[in-house]
């Protein structure tokens, strides 16, 4: 903060954002081909749809993920600087979990790699267009004991072995 700065800007300048709820917009190549891949794989349903998007939704929200269309196929490129993945954390006991990477493998969808982080397992596979995403199935149940579990192990991504369902 500056020096300068007046007694509202000071004010305004201390509000930190409460996020409720997140969601995602992603581009796609073609979000009316990938949106039965996002109710297949992840259990999604469509709430809303336009020539260039669809949105979809988990089940409770308007919308938790949106499929938005690039303005040209040249740019349907994924670079490096990219999301690198985002974790889907699932409900359910082990044998769910298990479960669902039985669906995974019974629906031809490839699976990038299975990880064990410390606070919880991760499997993960790619949508139509390459977004990478993780079914995150927690074992740190307890948030301060979660972040304490990622400093003393350093976030891992250790190899883990699954037995699909
Ligand atoms: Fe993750």
């Amino acid at each position: 903060m500056s020096a300068t700065a007046t007694p509202a800007a000071s004010a305004a300048s201390v509000i930190k954002p409460r996020i409720r709820r997140t969601h995602l917009a992603l581009f796609v190549k073609d979000p009316h081909g990938s949106a039965p891949w996002y109710e297949d794989v992840l259990g999604m349903t469509v709430t809303a749809r336009a020539e260039r998007w669809v949105f979809l939704s988990f089940g409770k929200k308007h919308h938790d993920i949106a499929l938005i269309r690039v303005e040209e196929p040249s740019q349907a490129v994924r670079g490096e600087v990219n999301m690198q993945h985002y974790g889907l954390e699932v409900e359910g006991d082990m044998e769910e979990f298990r479960r669902l990477y039985g669906m995974l493998l019974a629906k031809g969808i490839e699976i990038f790699k299975i990880t064990d982080h410390k606070v919880g397992y991760g499997i993960y596979f790619h949508d139509p267009d390459g977004h990478r995403f993780e079914f995150f199935f927690e074992t740190a149940h307890d948030d301060e004991e979660g972040k304490r579990l990622l400093g003393q192990y350093n976030a891992p991504s250790d190899s883990f072995h699954l037995d699909p369902l």
